[in-house]
């Protein structure tokens, strides 16, 4: 066997370290894709009105993040992806999902989809502190400063997300209690014409 020259051994090793980098950028890029669907739908979905214009701003920049991805993975010699991730959404066990189904009044189910926005923006964070971590490592151009910025703008969503969590709390409150007076009065209806 003819032993590699130095340089071609290097190079090789640069570009597996490359083909590495580009798996966890279109893995991040996967995320985007679904989030941007996702955003897409809770924009209109919410009722809550502070919380679309969040939601919406939060649209605008994951659209940009999508693109900031999208180049830096062919600058890489690499494919974006098209496909979507999975997102992180925790499921309640069969018997709580059913009390929901039963008993959730909208305002509930506002909060519940609040509370999934939440976790997927803490989720995009941790997904891009492990990726720069892998940028910091193979070291190519421009990379970084890609991901500090979807980073910060994750970061900045997460933040906002917490922050209000009281104050959309507090304003769906009333309603919960309106609609739960509601249900509790058709149920009574119910029960005085049975008898
Ligand atoms: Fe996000």
């Amino acid at each position: 066997m003819t032993k590699q020259p130095h340089h071609q051994k290097q190079e090789e090793k640069e570009r597996d370290r490359i083909s590495r980098l580009l798996i966890y950028l279109n893995d991040a890029l996967a995320m985007e894709n679904a989030s941007v669907e996702r955003l897409q739908s809770r924009t209109k979905e919410t009722d809550i009105e502070e919380l679309k214009i969040a939601l919406q701003k939060h649209l605008q920049e994951t659209r940009q993040q999508q693109e900031r991805l999208e180049e830096i993975i062919t600058n890489l010699g690499g494919k974006p992806t098209e496909e979507k991730a999975g997102l992180p959404i925790l499921t309640s066990p069969k018997s709580i999902a059913e009390d929901m189904e039963n008993k959730a009044t909208t305002a509930e189910w506002q909060l519940k989809y609040a509370e999934q926005d939440a976790i997927i923006e803490n989720a995009e964070v941790v997904g891009y502190d492990m990726l720069i971590q892998w940028a910091i490592k193979v070291n190519v151009e421009n990379v970084i400063p890609v991901l500090m910025q979807n980073l910060k703008e994750e970061e900045d969503m997460r933040m906002w997300l917490r922050a209000n969590t009281p104050r959309l709390f507090a304003e769906s409150w009333p309603r919960i209690e309106e609609e739960a007076d509601d249900a509790a009065m058709r149920n009574t209806g119910k029960e005085n014409r049975r008898k």
